[in-house]
């Protein structure tokens, strides 16, 4: 079985990026994290990011062919983008949401997520150890045990 871990804008600059917000790893060392937590689940991973809202639901529509689900940070498209909302609905892919942040600590334009109510779930404010943790809850989802 194969995952997609999404990624859209501006988080290519993590690490860099409001550290304070979102942490001091960098978008490779959350794919390194995504890669030994699929090992050890026993799934396969296959990790991306875009800065561009089409290139985010060209991956979705690719990932209809060979992946079961999809980890998706969408960063600000979150709030904006019924795009991304609908190649979630016309792909049929299960979709974690995911935020280092808590979107609903924030500003009020963060509270709403365009894409939440076509997800399977929310993950939300605890860093970089929420996208594992979004792995184990797809897998476990999508019929594994989520457990190593
Ligand atoms: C984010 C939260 C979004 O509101 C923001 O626009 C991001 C990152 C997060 O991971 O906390 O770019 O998705």
């Amino acid at each position: 079985m194969k995952l997609l871990v999404l990624n859209g804008p501006n988080l290519n600059l993590l690490g860099d990026r409001e550290p304070g917000i979102y942490g001091h790893e960098s978008l490779a060392d959350i794919e390194a994290a995504c890669r030994e937590a699929a090992t050890a689940l026993g799934v396969d991973v296959e990790f991306a990011q875009s800065n561009h809202e089409g290139a985010l639901v060209d991956a979705l529509h690719a990932a209809r062919k060979d992946c079961a689900g999809v980890v998706l940070n969408a960063g600000a498209y979150t709030h904006s983008s019924i795009a991304l909302r609908d190649a979630i609905s016309a792909t049929g892919l299960p979709v974690v949401e995911l935020h280092l942040s808590n979107t609903h600590a924030r500003e009020r334009f963060r509270h709403h997520s365009m894409i939440a109510a076509v997800s399977v779930g929310v993950i939300a404010g605890f860093g970089a150890a929420g996208y594992p943790l979004a792995l184990q809850a797809l897998v476990t989802h999508l019929g594994g045990s989520g457990k190593p």
